[in-house]
């Protein structure tokens, strides 16, 4: 008996084309013999749309969709389907939130899921909300004894007296600093600031996505990915990835539109710096009660050679060129069977 199967994307974030890209990636890779697939396209205005087909998102026809689905918070609902006046209800045997950023990745959308009973890939509620939330990550990171960038916490509301958060900021930092809103992604709102002018434009920038804002030392050094796999004790870790970015940093435009920008499989690191970020990557995620999937990222301080944390994503991103599937293929993984495993492991959540 084929499983029925709902890949949700797009959504309310700043990176709803990302999703939009990494769904594609995701989608072709589903085993049709197996699954029944549900494509639900969330537009930016938060319309949930049944979509065709995979042509439908990569044309991006499908916000046209006449259709709407939504998945029911009651247990017996699964998927809702309506047109006009004619409405049916889909069971729904598991579901893959392919989102990125609010709403998608920060456990809003996985609550309506445990809502609903029905299993789901990835990170749950906790583990997404807390590591959507970069300064909350912080606070937990900080307890296992794992570097990370001194950081200022700024809230919008402080940048009425903007004298007093500048000053703040230069007692405890030199610059240049990165300017980061706690909760976003794909750089989005992350700006590097040489001096006090630039700081104050850099947070006024930053408040436009989160009212939370982390001001941070500059680390200077090689950018490192690692892909956790798993849950509990039987995580696993990938090879370490690099990323070479063509910009000053790994900012929107170097990540996806910059074909200078490139990923190492398997970075040449220091003698045993692999296994060090391998270890503290699995190490954050369980602490975070990380499931199913994520994608720890890291510097390599350039004149001290130390690993320091930089953030986590639970729901990494998908692209032809992204570095989530590229680090599982070079431990074995084809696309098909990552999706697979991720999708049969929804089941085992405990
Ligand atoms: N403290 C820092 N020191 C140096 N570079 C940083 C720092 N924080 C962020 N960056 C740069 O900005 C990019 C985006 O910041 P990041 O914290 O990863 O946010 P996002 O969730 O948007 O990816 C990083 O990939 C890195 O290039
Ligand atoms: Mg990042």
């Amino acid at each position: 008996m084929k499983k029925n199967l709902a890949v949700i994307f797009g959504g309310r974030s700043s990176e709803h084309e990302v999703s939009c890209v990494s769904v594609v990636t995701i989608a072709k890779a589903v085993d049709l013999e197996k699954y029944n697939m549900f494509l639900i396209g969330i537009t930016k205005d938060g319309e949930w749309k049944l979509v065709e087909d995979i042509a439908g998102i990569e044309d991006g026809s499908w916000k046209e969709s006449p259709v709407s689905a939504i998945i029911s918070p009651d247990t017996k609902g699964g998927l809702i389907i309506s047109q006009d006046d004619m409405m049916k209800v889909q069971p729904i045997d598991v579901i893959f939130p392919v989102l990125h950023g609010m709403y998608g990745e920060d456990g809003t959308i996985q609550g309506l899921f445990e809502m609903a009973d029905i299993p789901y890939v990835g990170c749950g509620v906790f583990a997404s909300a807390a590591s959507m939330d970069k300064f909350y990550t912080k606070l937990v990171v900080d307890t296992l004894g794992i570097r990370q960038a001194v950081y200022v916490p700024v809230l919008a509301e402080q940048l009425e007296d903007i004298d007093e958060v500048t000053a703040r900021v230069e007692a405890k930092l030199s610059y240049p600093v990165f300017v980061k809103p706690s909760k976003a992604g794909s750089s989005k709102g992350v700006s590097k600031a040489d001096d006090r002018a630039a700081l104050v434009v850099a947070l006024k920038e930053a408040a436009k996505h989160d009212y939370k804002i982390l001001v941070e030392e500059t680390i200077v050094g090689r950018e490192i990915e690692c892909a956790v796999l798993g849950y509990g004790k039987n995580t696993k870790a990938s090879r370490v990835g690099e990323i070479l970015a063509a910009a000053e940093f790994y900012d929107f435009d170097a990540k996806y539109n910059n074909v200078e920008s490139k990923t190492v499989i398997g970075a040449d690191l220091p003698d045993g710096k692999e296994a060090e970020v391998q270890k503290d990557a699995v190490a954050i995620f369980n602490a975070l009660d990380g499931f199913g999937l994520s994608r720890v990222d890291f510097f390599l301080e350039k004149d001290t050679n130390e690993v320091v944390f930089n953030e986590i994503n639970t729901l990494p991103g998908f692209t032809s060129i992204s570095m989530y599937p590229m680090l599982w293929k070079d431990k074995g993984y084809s696309i098909e069977s990552l999706v697979e495993t991720l999708i049969e492991m929804a089941k085992e959540r405990p």
